[in-house]
């Protein structure tokens, strides 16, 4: 295992996942975590991360000097970097001027870190403090015109810094020097490979389940569902799945999930048909927090209803995964998202303990113990669906009507998607139903129907999203099948908004 010390870093996330892309496994820590801890965990290596604090500035994170004579290599990057020279008895201070973009940095070949690497590399800066002079027993590696220590490194006590940032892929050859790190310092042997470590799951689970009842809350998402398999596997009908049918999936998602529930895996699968208690909660609102609100609480509400039925459970399923517990676990504020979780955790259901069987996983990781446990692809690499449902995709009240109506478009938009080879390359895409009527002309009629709004957005975090640029024949086809198979659709837009100042969903 490798240790990533977080310091506040933007990219602290990006580094573990280059370290996990090494085949090597690491975990983020709060860079207050005790010299104790780190000791017991023993470390082939730790990376310090950047952050934006300036090592000299009061309250500015920073650790034990001690940890650097555990004889752990440590690699400091931008801040961490800056921090294991202050540390040390160097001197870190102002640049002239901030250094911020791809810069041209000359590195010593003759290091660890870069033996392979160009000796003009193209790396990616951003920093107002630089390093002005080393630690005792400290050389420079590299440098470039404006940053005369971009590198240092004290190979006898490995101990290697770097003031770029090797983990974002503008670094072109940062994965190499994250490799260099990796293997040629802290000699890792590069054996974490997903198939092992679902089986390892699989196993804990089963000890730590034993006899015991689980409960999930389905959603058919990725997330919920790999979760879910895992546990089957370990554990088989021990496990009941209940799966809301809230009347508003896309068209025939419902089944499919079933189908795939009951015949691919051993769980205990209960659908729960309430599409016609959401509708009537529905009735007559408009307003799009109100529809979140009331979808959510009745989601809970019938969850519950369902688990009261099965009694006390012992576990209860959730489909935490890594982003979401650095996030959490090291105390930030910035969970955007928190009103998109339907419903959050059912208060009264009767169970003893949460397990999160994926919370150490990266989403792409998840899709890859999904693909392992033989989930089908569709399944894994499905687009994000909100909670909500096609609720907030239907501007306005939502009926039963447009319900219809919207399922049959978007099934077609996603259809032709994927009959483009589109659907791995566009973050989310989906239709809409705007409010809107318009007049139209079929055959001699004249009609006065919906017009219906095409969204794609290419995006890596769905905090800020473009809207991807369709090839037009895709959006010509897309838009003559709906109007002409699509009852009450006689318009098709495509939404150019990018997120901000739009958001992704309609609503
Ligand atoms: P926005 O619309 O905020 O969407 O740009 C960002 C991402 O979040 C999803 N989203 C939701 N997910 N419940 C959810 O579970 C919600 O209420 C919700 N609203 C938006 C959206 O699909 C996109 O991926």
């Amino acid at each position: 295992i490798v240790i990533v010390l977080d310091f506040g870093g933007q990219y602290n996330q990006l580094i573990a996942r280059r370290v996990r892309e090494c085949n090597v496994y690491c975990e983020v820590l709060p860079y207050n975590t005790s010299l104790e801890k780190i000791k017991e965990i023993n470390p082939k290596g730790i990376i310090f991360t950047g952050g934006p604090a300036s090592v000299y500035a009061e309250d500015s994170p920073t650790c034990d000097k001690e940890i650097f004579e555990l004889g752990i290599p440590i690699l400091g990057i931008c801040y961490g970097c800056q921090l294991m020279t202050y540390l040390l008895g160097g001197k870190v201070s102002k640049a002239p001027v901030r250094e911020y973009g791809k810069t041209e940095v000359t590195v010593n070949k003759n290091s660890k870190l870069f033996g392979d690497v160009t000796e003009k590399s193209i790396c990616w800066m951003s920093h107002t403090d630089l390093v002005e002079v080393l630690p005792e027993g400290f050389t420079i590696s590299a440098h470039s015109d404006s940053c005369p220590v971009a590198g240092l490194e004290k190979p006898s006590q490995s101990l290697y810094g770097v003031q770029f940032h090797p983990e974002v892929v503008h670094t072109q050859e940062g994965t190499k020097m994250l490799y260099n790190f990796l293997f040629k310092v802290c000699n890792c042997t590069g054996e974490w490979k997903m198939d092992s470590f679902t089986e390892q799951s699989i196993k804990a689970l089963k000890e730590k389940i034993g006899d015991k009842k689980v409960l999930c809350a389905l959603s058919g998402g990725v997330d919920s569902s790999v979760a879910a398999v895992m546990i089957s596997k370990a554990v088989g009908k021990q496990l009941t799945c209940i799966f809301v049918d809230h009347g508003l999936l896309r068209k025939n998602e419902g089944d499919e999930v079933e189908k795939i529930f009951t015949t691919q895996f051993d769980v205990n699968f209960v659908r729960v048909n309430a599409q016609q208690r959401f509708y009537d909660k529905l009735a007559g609102v408009s307003e799009p927090e109100a529809k979140r609100k009331i979808i959510g609480e009745e989601f809970i509400r019938v969850f519950e209803e369902e688990a009261k039925k099965i009694g006390t459970v012992d576990f209860l399923v959730q489909g935490t995964i890594y982003p979401d517990v650095i996030e959490s676990g090291l105390g930030k504020s910035a969970v955007i998202k928190s009103h998109h979780n339907v419903g959050g955790l059912p208060d009264y259901v009767d169970f003893k303990e949460i397990i999160e069987p994926l919370r150490l996983l990266f989403k792409d990781e998840v899709r890859k113990a999904g693909l392992e446990l033989g989930i089908p692809e569709k399944l894994v690499f499905r687009q994000p669906f909100p909670g909500p449902g096609l609720a907030i995709r239907i501007i306005g009240e939502v009926t039963e009507e447009k319900i219809k109506i919207l399922q049959e478009a978007d099934a077609i938009y996603r259809e032709e998607i994927a009959n483009a080879g589109l659907d791995r390359s566009i973050g989310q895409y989906f239709a809409a139903l705007t409010n809107m009527r318009s007049v139209g002309v079929m055959g001699d009629e004249r009609t006065y129907d919906y017009a219906v709004a095409l969204r794609a957005v290419t995006t890596t975090d769905f905090m800020t999203a473009e809207a991807a640029e369709l090839p037009w024949e895709v959006l010509g086809k897309v838009s003559s099948r709906i109007v002409n198979e699509v009852k009450h659709i006689n318009r098709v837009l495509y939404d150019c908004t990018g997120k901000p100042p739009a958001t992704i969903e309609f609503e």
